[in-house]
């Protein structure tokens, strides 16, 4: 049985126990719109710890595009079956006013990573992305918690971040997962037409044919994406591309 806590003092407690109990904690925090990709992220959660804690929170901070926003899938009821069906025990599911009672006068800031690729395209985004990300570290306390390689900036800069702030919790990087055809499962695909849908994969398979991030680019735009940007770093190749109205974002290792 999955229970679900809907405010901090609630959280905190139960966390506290945990620690008590000395408990392995695994902590997954999510969007809710749950797919495979965050369903492998609950599995290797659940195999790794005592007790595992999931967190649903559409952080508006992390919009600047309100639409982007209202656009976003509220799907509780089907995150619910996801989440009982991995094992978890505890949901976080708090309003705005629980994580910001000070109204997001006070942020965690990056720079300059967090000013480059999707932080280019979306400004303020990772401000938002981290600052969330450090109040529900606080609260849940976690001994270990999980991010995706899919969204791969935002797990370097939370790995980054709790190296920085000496943070207890180890931050552990989970791989992309992908439909059959190769495209990255993301909350965004339900928005695709069935001809963009058929174009996305080619997306992947262009981002893995090469190592100079000039010749990907081009093949994407001959192929009929627009792009927002194919870069380099560390040893991944990163790409942004829109197909219509919908951004999709992809990452593999070179
Ligand atoms: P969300 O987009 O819901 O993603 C939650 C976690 O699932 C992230 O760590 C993300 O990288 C991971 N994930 C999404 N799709 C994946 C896929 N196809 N394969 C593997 N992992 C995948 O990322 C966020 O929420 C938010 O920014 C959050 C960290 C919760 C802060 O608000």
């Amino acid at each position: 049985m999955t229970t679900v806590l809907r405010n901090v003092p609630e959280m905190a407690r139960w966390s506290a126990e945990t620690r008590r109990l000395d408990l392995a904690l695994g902590f997954v925090p999510t969007m809710g719109a749950l797919h495979a990709g965050h369903f492998s992220l609950l599995e290797r959660a659940r195999r790794e710890n005592d007790r595992v804690v999931v967190s649903l929170f559409v952080n508006p901070t992390q919009y600047d595009d309100p639409a982007d926003l209202e656009e976003y899938p509220r799907t509780f009821e089907a995150d619910m079956e996801m989440i009982e069906s991995a094992g978890v025990d505890t949901v976080l599911f708090p309003k705005y006013k629980d994580l910001y009672p000070d109204d997001y006068r006070f942020r965690v800031t990056e720079s300059p990573f967090s000013e480059e690729l999707e932080g280019g395209a979306r400004e303020g985004h990772f401000d938002g992305v981290l600052t969330v990300v450090l109040k529900l570290l606080n609260i849940v306390r976690p001994t270990r918690a999980y991010f995706g390689e899919k969204d791969w900036q935002q797990y370097v800069l939370v790995r980054d971040m709790a190296a920085a702030f000496f943070l207890e919790t180890e931050i552990v990087a989970c791989p992309v997962i992908r439909e059959g055809d190769g495209l990255a499962m993301s909350s965004r695909n339900v928005h695709l037409t069935p001809e963009e849908r058929r174009l996305a994969p080619e997306f992947h398979r262009i981002l893995t044919g090469g190592e100079n991030p000039e010749i990907l680019r081009r093949r994407l735009k001959e192929r009929g994406f627009d792009v927002d940007y194919v870069e380099r770093r560390e040893n991944r190749m990163l790409g942004a591309v829109r197909i219509g109205k919908v951004r999709l974002i992809d990452n593999v290792g070179i």
